[in-house]
């Protein structure tokens, strides 16, 4: 009967309060670790020390500190004065009795004790399928506590947590929640079966920090003063948190009232210059995926139908001109709506913008009341560099992930209660107005080739083994036939150990110095940065193209030295070093026509060599002036394959990827597509050509805005038929005007808007030979018009187009990334066109 009257109760409770219902969890694991006795927080919350949890810990070994009486610190709780520290790897063990969603929250302090000195420690925590923290150092400042909060969905028996110190360190922990999280939090999405989410910001916009004591789910809301662009723009507004009004759907565990009871609005509301915007800015890693939600509540307007503004994210639209009375029939009724955001365009940040809409009402304003971003699992599920538990490595998102894909995607979750009709008919408008604005000389991206670059999964090498890590030993496979092996001591020796005046080279991923080898041979060496894991990519994708790789007109490989973790490289060395040095720049003597003739030949059939010889195609991905190196007699060979790619096979038709490559070499279509074919270093390759001609950079931000990039700039004057005026005057004098022209042909074509016009690498080298064939015929003084076809069809018109270009042509080909996080991100861009 009293079980009756608990039950009925309940009952009561559920019909009376809805959703209000507070969460309670039904795992709750809550460890002080390293406290002699239980905590009580002032939130409520118990945490059981360290004896009683021991149960769930498997460690060799029991170190326990604690901050020395009397210490001097300044922490927010309890939890941070004790620490459990492990030499050894262990592992907490914890029984999931509810499958769903789980927080993992891991709290660190560094504080000083005269076992260890922990700000000095180094460590990884992995659960079971995904990797936390990577090598992770508290590298900030060191006097500050640390809180990471990971959101898991947990559909395993157990859920195991392991903290593996790296060697001669130790790992450290002061406290350990594994609590259930309510599925509403990511309602509806899909996303939870694919991603782990680490909280990187949690921002109560316009309020002060709001703590577990005020939150049902125990999370923390920070003030967003900080990330804050102009703070002058912005103005805190906040109203008591009993007037807001959850709608129905919408369940408070999204975010407490307190929540939305703040907001930030415009400051300068009705001043004579009304339209800004108020920017946030946050910094994010660029190597994952990140979901945005934003919190709205209008508590700033008299009555409905007051305030319509826009909303960027990272300079794009992502709602225009939100409506907050439609969507909520009322003030002070929250509304949150998500985000996915692949990368940062521009640099390593998210920006979030809220402003008014142009000729908007009398009364611009706009308003912000949280914001959450999450970092997203990489491929192979890791939230902290590009490694999972078991080695493997992340394929799309590893290192850069500059990707420049639609910027904004909109996940589904908020479909349960907001009008999900009106924002996918927007969205279904915008595509052709982003391939407008997103145009490719519109866009002035700091694309750096030194990003790692992706690799197909397919067609990737497994270079020695993962399990006894990327820095060891027999880094290599001996069976690749990557040449002879260097000991460290003797290229030491060779560059006089490294000498800063050896250094002939920058690279992505380190530098490359002179040497003399013992015999006397002069190589290259291009030696890893150690301490960067960005660059591997790189060099595995480098070693496997260049161990397949022989050619006349390709740098070879000599050999590498893999010994203490060294990831180096020689090559032969290219005494006359980049064929742009010889253009412009160095003040070397200028190169004669037929040089430039011969080298530009000689470079396209290393491409040639590469789209087509080797057994699979393989496309360079970075064809400049500087990748194209010259060697004593002035032959060129193509360096630098570390963007190089497999290239697509015939029913592929193209390789999707992260846009990767030189500005002002980047093929347009590659750039706003992502679709990567061999004609994407044809494209390059007629900017080499440009260069070649006029003898000028690719790109020149000191010139006139029409002038700044060569290919447009030259193409403009082409077909005026004043290219003339940009040759470059060394060459005026001696340039046959036929040979000339049959050159710039070849330019033009290459660098035609659409792949499938543009010329093969053997069209375009067939063509380079017939200009050759011109200069050296007139400074013989005559042309055998019989040895050459007089309108040779450059780009093969008459020729039968391939599948792959056909498909191309037509845009059946759509996006399809390698990766699975892409693939999403493909698929929600799909979702909201529909
Ligand atoms: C967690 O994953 C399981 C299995 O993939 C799925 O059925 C469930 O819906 C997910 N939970 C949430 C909250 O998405
Ligand atoms: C607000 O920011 C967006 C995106 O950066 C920009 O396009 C827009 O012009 C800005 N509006 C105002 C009024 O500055």
């Amino acid at each position: 009967m009293a079980l009756l009257r608990v039950l009925l109760f309940f009952v009561f409770l559920i019909l009376v309060s809805g959703q209000t219902l507070p969460f309670s969890p039904a795992d709750n694991y809550l460890i002080d670790c390293g406290a002699p006795n239980t905590i009580d927080l002032p939130d409520g919350r118990i945490f059981k020390s360290d004896p009683q949890s021991l149960p769930l810990l498997s460690a060799r070994d029991n170190i326990q500190v604690s901050i020395p009486a009397g210490g001097n610190v300044n922490v927010p709780s309890p939890l941070y004065l004790t620490a459990r520290i492990f030499v050894q790897p262990s592992t907490y063990k914890f029984k999931v009795t509810k499958p769903g969603l789980h927080w993992i929250r891991l709290h660190f302090f560094p504080f000083n004790n005269t076992e260890f000195d922990l700000t000095t420690a180094s460590f990884s925590v992995t659960t079971d399928d995904y990797v936390l923290l990577h090598t992770f150092t508290f590298d900030e400042d060191p006097s500050k506590w640390l809180l990471k909060e990971y959101l898991l969905n947990v559909t395993s028996q157990t859920l195991s947590l392991n903290f593996s110190p790296m060697r001669n360190s130790a790992a450290f922990i002061n406290a350990i929640e594994f609590v259930s999280a309510p599925d509403v939090l990511l309602y509806g999405s899909d996303l939870t079966g694919d991603f782990a989410f680490q909280t990187s910001y949690r921002l109560n916009v316009g309020g002060p920090t709001i703590t577990s004591q005020n939150d049902t789910l125990d999370r923390r809301w920070d003030p967003d003063r900080m990330f804050l662009y102009k703070a002058a723009a912005a103005k805190p507004t906040s109203v008591s948190p009993t007037v807001i009004t959850y709608p129905e759907g919408l369940s408070p565990l999204v975010a407490p009232n307190w929540v939305y009871a703040s907001a930030v609005q415009m400051a300068d509301v009705r001043v004579s210059k009304p339209n800004f915007n108020i920017t946030w800015k946050l910094g994010v890693d660029p190597a994952f995926g990140y979901l945005i939600r934003l919190h709205f509540c209008d508590i700033v307007s008299q009555s409905l139908n007051d305030l319509y503004f826009n909303v960027y994210i990272n300079g794009k639209m992502a709602i225009s001109g939100l409506d907050l009375s439609s969507l909520t029939s009322g003030l002070g009724v929250p509304y949150y709506k998500d985000f996915l955001l692949n990368a940062s365009m521009v640099s390593d940040q998210v920006s979030v913008e809220v402003g008014p809409m142009k000729d908007d009402s009398s009364k611009p304003n706009a308003i912000l009341n949280g914001l959450e971003i999450l970092k997203m699992s990489n491929s192979v599920g890791s939230l902290d560099g590009e490694f999972g538990v078991d080695g493997s490595r992340s394929k799309g998102n590893g290192g850069s992930n500059r990707r420049v894909v639609v910027a904004v995607g909109f996940a589904m979750m908020f479909g349960a209660f907001v009008g999900l009709g009106a924002m996918v008919v927007k969205w279904s408008k915008r595509p052709k107005d982003w391939e407008k604005r997103n145009s490719f000389s519109s866009w002035l991206l700091p694309l750096h080739a030194g990003h790692s670059s992706f690799m197909n999964s397919k067609n990737s090498y497994n270079l020695g083994s993962h399990k006894s890590g990327y820095m060891g030993n027999n880094f290599y496979s001996s069976t690749l036939g990557l040449g002879r092996y260097f000991s460290f001591s003797e290229l030491q020796d060779a560059t006089k150990n490294f000498d800063q005046n050896a250094v002939i080279g920058v690279g992505g991923f380190g530098n490359v110095y002179l040497g003399d080898l013992e015999d006397g041979t002069r190589v290259a060496v291009k030696r890893g940065n150690p301490q960067s894991e960005q660059g591997l990519t790189e060099f595995q994708t480098e070693i496997q193209m260049l161990s397949k790789l022989r050619h006349r007109h390709l740098v070879s490989l000599i050999g590498y030295c893999d010994e203490n973790s060294e990831m180096i490289l020689v090559y032969e060395y290219m005494s006359n070093g980049p064929l742009r040095d010889h253009l412009y720049g160095k003040n070397l003597s200028p190169l004669s026509w037929k040089q430039r003739l011969e080298i530009c030949i000689g470079a396209a059939r290393g491409l040639h060599y590469l789209h087509t010889g080797a057994a699979q195609g393989i496309i360079h991905r970075d064809v400049k002036t500087t990748n194209i190196l010259l060697d004593e007699n002035f032959i060129a060979k193509v360096a630098d394959f570390g963007l190089s790619k497999n290239a697509p096979t015939m029913e592929q038709g193209h390789v999707s990827t992260a846009v990767k490559g030189s500005f002002g070499y980047l093929d347009p279509e590659y750039f706003r597509r992502q679709q990567l074919t061999d004609k994407s270093d044809v494209y390059s390759f007629g900017v080499v050509l440009l260069e070649a001609l006029c003898a000028r950079p690719a790109i020149n931000p000191a010139l006139p805005r029409e002038q700044v990039n060569l290919a447009d700039w030259a193409m403009q004057l082409k077909k005026k038929g004043l290219l003339e005026k940009i040759v470059d005057s060394h060459l005026v004098s001696e340039i046959n005007p036929e040979s000339m022209k049959k050159f710039a042909e070849a330019a033009e074509k290459c660098l035609a808007e659409h792949g499938s016009d543009r010329p093969s690498m053997g069209d375009v080298l067939w063509n380079l030979e017939y200009a050759l064939q011109l200069h050296e015929a007139a400074s013989q003084g005559k042309v055998e018009e019989e040895e050459v076809p007089e309108n040779y069809p450059m780009g093969s018109v008459e020729e039968p187009k391939t599948e792959i270009s056909q498909a191309v042509a037509a845009g059946e080909v759509h996006v399809v990334e390698n990766s699975g996080t892409a693939e999403l991100f493909a698929q929600l861009a799909g979702i909201q066109g529909r």
